[in-house]
Protein backbone atom coordinates (compact mmCIF):
# COMPACT_ATOMS: atom_id res chain seq x y z
CA UNK A 1 0.00 0.00 0.00
CA UNK A 2 1.49 3.32 -0.84
CA UNK A 3 2.21 5.83 1.52
CA UNK A 4 -0.43 8.95 2.50
CA UNK A 5 0.97 11.21 -1.05
CA UNK A 6 0.27 14.72 -2.10
CA UNK A 7 -2.83 15.30 -5.22
CA UNK A 8 -0.99 14.34 -7.96
CA UNK A 9 -1.13 17.64 -11.11
CA UNK A 10 -0.50 17.59 -14.44
CA UNK A 11 2.91 19.08 -13.70
CA UNK A 12 3.70 15.47 -12.13
CA UNK A 13 2.38 14.11 -15.36
CA UNK A 14 4.45 15.95 -17.59
CA UNK A 15 7.71 15.52 -15.06
CA UNK A 16 7.21 12.15 -16.08
CA UNK A 17 7.54 11.97 -19.32
CA UNK A 18 10.18 14.53 -18.86
CA UNK A 19 12.21 11.95 -16.72
CA UNK A 20 11.30 9.00 -18.95
CA UNK A 21 9.15 7.44 -15.74
CA UNK A 22 6.06 5.69 -16.83
CA UNK A 23 2.76 6.96 -16.09
CA UNK A 24 0.03 4.54 -14.67
CA UNK A 25 -3.54 4.86 -14.85
CA UNK A 26 -6.84 2.54 -14.80
CA UNK A 27 -10.41 3.13 -15.17
CA UNK A 28 -12.73 3.77 -11.85
CA UNK A 29 -16.39 3.97 -11.71
CA UNK A 30 -17.24 3.91 -7.91
CA UNK A 31 -16.13 4.53 -4.66
CA UNK A 32 -14.44 1.05 -3.26
CA UNK A 33 -12.76 0.95 -6.65
CA UNK A 34 -11.03 4.91 -6.34
CA UNK A 35 -9.64 3.84 -2.75
CA UNK A 36 -8.26 0.80 -3.72
CA UNK A 37 -6.38 2.37 -6.61
CA UNK A 38 -5.92 5.52 -5.29
CA UNK A 39 -4.05 3.35 -2.44
CA UNK A 40 -2.02 1.68 -4.41
CA UNK A 41 -0.60 4.50 -5.28
CA UNK A 42 -1.82 4.92 -9.40
CA UNK A 43 -1.01 8.35 -10.99
CA UNK A 44 -4.59 8.74 -12.68
CA UNK A 45 -7.99 7.38 -12.93
CA UNK A 46 -10.28 7.69 -15.38
CA UNK A 47 -14.00 7.54 -14.82
CA UNK A 48 -14.14 5.80 -18.74
CA UNK A 49 -17.85 5.81 -20.62
CA UNK A 50 -16.56 2.33 -20.96
CA UNK A 51 -18.87 2.17 -18.09
CA UNK A 52 -21.50 1.98 -20.79
CA UNK A 53 -20.48 -1.81 -21.31
CA UNK A 54 -18.56 -3.19 -18.06
CA UNK A 55 -20.47 -1.81 -15.53
CA UNK A 56 -24.01 -0.98 -17.08
CA UNK A 57 -24.28 -4.42 -19.99
CA UNK A 58 -24.58 -2.66 -22.84
CA UNK A 59 -23.06 -3.26 -26.29
CA UNK A 60 -20.86 -0.16 -26.83
CA UNK A 61 -20.02 3.34 -25.18
CA UNK A 62 -22.47 5.46 -26.81
CA UNK A 63 -25.43 4.79 -24.62
CA UNK A 64 -23.62 6.69 -22.05
CA UNK A 65 -25.24 9.96 -20.73
CA UNK A 66 -23.71 12.89 -18.92
CA UNK A 67 -25.85 12.63 -16.04
CA UNK A 68 -24.76 8.87 -15.88
CA UNK A 69 -21.15 10.28 -16.03
CA UNK A 70 -21.45 12.99 -13.44
CA UNK A 71 -23.12 10.45 -10.86
CA UNK A 72 -20.13 7.52 -11.22
CA UNK A 73 -17.44 10.80 -11.07
CA UNK A 74 -18.68 11.85 -7.75
CA UNK A 75 -18.71 8.27 -6.31
CA UNK A 76 -14.84 8.22 -7.70
CA UNK A 77 -14.34 11.86 -6.29
CA UNK A 78 -15.22 10.59 -2.44
CA UNK A 79 -13.15 7.41 -2.84
CA UNK A 80 -9.74 9.38 -4.44
CA UNK A 81 -7.77 11.72 -2.72
CA UNK A 82 -4.70 12.02 -4.26
CA UNK A 83 -5.26 10.39 -7.71
CA UNK A 84 -5.64 12.96 -10.53
CA UNK A 85 -8.92 12.19 -11.92
CA UNK A 86 -10.83 12.51 -15.06
CA UNK A 87 -13.91 12.51 -16.39
CA UNK A 88 -14.77 10.88 -19.67
CA UNK A 89 -16.61 13.09 -22.18
CA UNK A 90 -19.80 10.75 -23.13
CA UNK A 91 -20.79 10.63 -27.04
CA UNK A 92 -22.37 13.97 -28.24
CA UNK A 93 -21.53 15.77 -25.16
CA UNK A 94 -18.70 17.86 -27.20
CA UNK A 95 -19.46 17.36 -30.88
CA UNK A 96 -21.93 19.59 -31.53
CA UNK A 97 -20.72 23.13 -30.22
CA UNK A 98 -17.93 23.84 -28.75
CA UNK A 99 -19.94 25.98 -25.75
CA UNK A 100 -21.69 23.27 -25.03
CA UNK A 101 -18.22 20.99 -24.92
CA UNK A 102 -17.30 23.88 -22.69
CA UNK A 103 -20.57 23.28 -20.19
CA UNK A 104 -20.30 19.52 -20.21
CA UNK A 105 -17.02 20.05 -19.27
CA UNK A 106 -17.55 22.32 -16.61
CA UNK A 107 -20.20 20.17 -14.98
CA UNK A 108 -17.22 17.58 -14.35
CA UNK A 109 -15.43 20.05 -12.83
CA UNK A 110 -18.18 21.82 -10.43
CA UNK A 111 -20.31 18.92 -9.49
CA UNK A 112 -18.05 15.68 -9.58
CA UNK A 113 -14.66 17.60 -8.43
CA UNK A 114 -12.79 15.98 -11.45
CA UNK A 115 -9.60 17.60 -11.99
CA UNK A 116 -9.69 17.12 -16.56
CA UNK A 117 -11.44 15.20 -18.93
CA UNK A 118 -11.15 13.28 -21.60
CA UNK A 119 -12.78 13.13 -25.29
CA UNK A 120 -11.90 11.20 -28.44
CA UNK A 121 -11.21 12.90 -32.00
CA UNK A 122 -8.62 14.23 -33.90
CA UNK A 123 -7.94 17.16 -35.84
CA UNK A 124 -12.08 17.39 -36.16
CA UNK A 125 -11.76 18.20 -32.07
CA UNK A 126 -9.42 21.01 -32.16
CA UNK A 127 -12.12 23.88 -31.58
CA UNK A 128 -13.56 21.83 -28.66
CA UNK A 129 -10.36 21.60 -27.26
CA UNK A 130 -9.33 24.78 -27.56
CA UNK A 131 -12.44 26.03 -25.74
CA UNK A 132 -12.19 23.74 -22.84
CA UNK A 133 -8.65 24.54 -22.30
CA UNK A 134 -9.49 28.43 -22.59
CA UNK A 135 -12.27 27.90 -20.21
CA UNK A 136 -9.51 26.50 -17.67
CA UNK A 137 -10.08 22.99 -18.24
CA UNK A 138 -7.31 20.39 -18.40
CA UNK A 139 -8.09 17.77 -21.64
CA UNK A 140 -6.59 14.50 -22.30
CA UNK A 141 -7.13 13.35 -26.23
CA UNK A 142 -7.92 10.30 -26.90
CA UNK A 143 -6.97 9.08 -30.82
CA UNK A 144 -6.86 5.90 -32.63
CA UNK A 145 -9.23 3.00 -31.84
CA UNK A 146 -11.77 5.74 -30.70
CA UNK A 147 -15.00 3.83 -28.92
CA UNK A 148 -17.93 6.49 -29.89
CA UNK A 149 -16.87 6.34 -33.56
CA UNK A 150 -17.39 2.67 -33.48
CA UNK A 151 -20.01 3.05 -36.33
CA UNK A 152 -17.72 4.95 -38.47
CA UNK A 153 -14.48 2.96 -37.66
CA UNK A 154 -17.52 -0.90 -38.31
CA UNK A 155 -16.06 -2.16 -35.59
CA UNK A 156 -13.46 -2.14 -32.54
CA UNK A 157 -10.56 -2.48 -34.96
CA UNK A 158 -7.10 -1.88 -34.62
CA UNK A 159 -5.61 1.50 -36.37
CA UNK A 160 -2.98 2.74 -37.99
CA UNK A 161 -1.84 -0.08 -39.71
CA UNK A 162 -1.24 1.22 -42.83
CA UNK A 163 1.84 4.14 -43.88
CA UNK A 164 -1.33 6.49 -44.28
CA UNK A 165 -3.54 5.99 -41.60
CA UNK A 166 -0.20 5.90 -38.96
CA UNK A 167 1.20 9.59 -40.89
CA UNK A 168 -2.79 10.64 -40.19
CA UNK A 169 -2.61 9.48 -36.39
CA UNK A 170 0.61 11.37 -35.97
CA UNK A 171 -0.79 14.35 -37.44
CA UNK A 172 -3.97 14.62 -35.58
CA UNK A 173 -1.52 13.92 -32.21
CA UNK A 174 0.31 16.61 -33.25
CA UNK A 175 -2.68 18.95 -33.63
CA UNK A 176 -4.24 17.71 -30.18
CA UNK A 177 -0.90 18.86 -28.57
CA UNK A 178 -0.88 22.49 -30.57
CA UNK A 179 -4.80 22.90 -29.31
CA UNK A 180 -4.00 22.04 -25.50
CA UNK A 181 -4.25 18.72 -24.45
CA UNK A 182 -1.94 17.91 -21.27
CA UNK A 183 -1.40 14.08 -22.82
CA UNK A 184 -3.15 11.65 -25.19
CA UNK A 185 -4.48 8.38 -25.16
CA UNK A 186 -3.58 5.69 -27.67
CA UNK A 187 -5.74 3.35 -28.02
CA UNK A 188 -4.78 -0.05 -30.39
CA UNK A 189 -2.45 1.26 -32.28
CA UNK A 190 1.00 -0.68 -33.20
CA UNK A 191 3.52 -0.17 -31.10
CA UNK A 192 5.60 0.85 -33.65
CA UNK A 193 4.01 3.77 -34.60
CA UNK A 194 2.70 4.86 -30.78
CA UNK A 195 6.61 4.81 -30.44
CA UNK A 196 7.02 7.44 -32.79
CA UNK A 197 4.10 9.38 -32.01
CA UNK A 198 4.97 9.35 -28.58
CA UNK A 199 8.89 10.29 -29.49
CA UNK A 200 7.36 13.12 -31.92
CA UNK A 201 5.12 14.41 -28.70
CA UNK A 202 6.32 17.05 -25.78
CA UNK A 203 2.71 16.12 -24.13
CA UNK A 204 2.73 12.35 -22.82
CA UNK A 205 1.04 9.34 -24.60
CA UNK A 206 -1.10 6.92 -22.49
CA UNK A 207 -1.29 3.51 -24.25
CA UNK A 208 -4.33 0.81 -24.54
CA UNK A 209 -2.72 -1.69 -26.93
CA UNK A 210 -0.03 0.22 -27.95
CA UNK A 211 2.98 -1.39 -26.75
CA UNK A 212 5.58 -0.64 -24.17
CA UNK A 213 7.06 2.65 -25.78
CA UNK A 214 4.29 4.77 -24.50
CA UNK A 215 5.11 7.45 -21.72
CA UNK A 216 2.02 5.50 -20.11
CA UNK A 217 -0.58 2.70 -19.73
CA UNK A 218 -3.76 2.74 -19.06
CA UNK A 219 -6.69 -0.17 -18.10
CA UNK A 220 -9.84 -1.19 -18.12
CA UNK A 221 -10.45 -2.01 -14.35
CA UNK A 222 -12.87 -4.45 -14.74
CA UNK A 223 -10.47 -6.07 -18.17
CA UNK A 224 -7.62 -5.85 -15.59
CA UNK A 225 -9.40 -7.70 -12.99
CA UNK A 226 -11.20 -10.39 -14.87
CA UNK A 227 -14.60 -9.06 -14.37
CA UNK A 228 -15.89 -8.14 -17.74
CA UNK A 229 -17.63 -11.50 -19.53
CA UNK A 230 -17.66 -11.01 -22.97
CA UNK A 231 -14.75 -10.43 -25.14
CA UNK A 232 -11.19 -9.64 -24.35
CA UNK A 233 -8.61 -7.41 -25.79
CA UNK A 234 -5.62 -8.84 -27.14
CA UNK A 235 -4.06 -6.01 -25.01
CA UNK A 236 -5.72 -6.64 -22.23
CA UNK A 237 -4.00 -8.71 -19.22
CA UNK A 238 -6.26 -10.26 -16.52
CA UNK A 239 -3.97 -9.46 -13.22
CA UNK A 240 -6.47 -10.92 -11.04
CA UNK A 241 -10.04 -13.29 -11.77
CA UNK A 242 -12.06 -11.42 -9.52
CA UNK A 243 -15.01 -13.27 -11.54
CA UNK A 244 -14.03 -16.69 -10.60
CA UNK A 245 -12.90 -16.10 -7.11
CA UNK A 246 -16.00 -14.04 -5.99
CA UNK A 247 -18.42 -16.73 -8.16
CA UNK A 248 -16.91 -19.55 -5.55
CA UNK A 249 -17.44 -17.03 -2.12
CA UNK A 250 -20.61 -16.58 -3.70
CA UNK A 251 -21.58 -20.82 -4.47
CA UNK A 252 -19.71 -21.17 -0.69
CA UNK A 253 -22.34 -18.42 0.62
CA UNK A 254 -25.11 -20.32 -0.68
CA UNK A 255 -23.96 -23.70 0.35
CA UNK A 256 -23.88 -22.38 4.01
CA UNK A 257 -27.09 -20.48 3.97
CA UNK A 258 -28.58 -23.96 3.08
CA UNK A 259 -27.16 -25.73 5.38
CA UNK A 260 -27.67 -22.93 8.49
CA UNK A 261 -24.14 -22.73 9.02
CA UNK A 262 -24.08 -19.07 8.17
CA UNK A 263 -25.29 -16.87 10.50
CA UNK A 264 -23.17 -18.15 13.19
CA UNK A 265 -23.25 -17.54 17.15
CA UNK A 266 -20.61 -14.89 16.03
CA UNK A 267 -22.20 -13.18 13.44
CA UNK A 268 -25.62 -12.91 15.91
CA UNK A 269 -26.72 -10.05 18.44
CA UNK A 270 -27.43 -11.58 21.90
CA UNK A 271 -30.36 -9.99 24.73
CA UNK A 272 -29.83 -11.07 28.61
CA UNK A 273 -31.63 -14.50 29.67
CA UNK A 274 -33.55 -12.25 32.21
CA UNK A 275 -34.76 -9.80 29.43
CA UNK A 276 -36.08 -12.73 26.98
CA UNK A 277 -37.53 -14.94 29.75
CA UNK A 278 -40.01 -12.08 30.59
CA UNK A 279 -40.54 -11.56 26.37
CA UNK A 280 -41.82 -15.10 26.77
CA UNK A 281 -43.54 -15.02 29.20
CA UNK A 282 -45.23 -11.62 28.06
CA UNK A 283 -46.72 -14.10 25.02
CA UNK A 284 -47.94 -16.45 27.61
O1 LIG B 1 -13.76 4.73 -21.50
C1 LIG B 1 -12.65 4.21 -21.30
O2 LIG B 1 -12.47 3.36 -20.43
C2 LIG B 1 -11.53 4.63 -22.14
C3 LIG B 1 -10.26 3.85 -22.03
C4 LIG B 1 -10.34 2.67 -22.90
C5 LIG B 1 -9.08 4.69 -22.31
O3 LIG B 1 -11.67 5.54 -22.91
Amino acid sequence: MADERKKVTIFDIQNKKNRGEPITMITAYDYPTALMVDRAGIDMILVGDSLSMVVLGNETTIPATMDMMIHHAQAVRRGAKSTFLIGDMPFLSYEIDPREAVRNAGRFMKEAGMDAVKLEGGRDRVEAIRAIVSAGIAVQGHIGLTPQSVSKLGGFKVQGKDAVSAKRLLEDALALEAAGCFSIVLEAVPDRVAEVVTRRLKIPTIGIGAGSRCDGQVLVFHDFAGMFDRFIPKFCKKYVDLFSIVNTALEQYSAEVKARAFPAPEHCYSIADDEFNKFVASLK
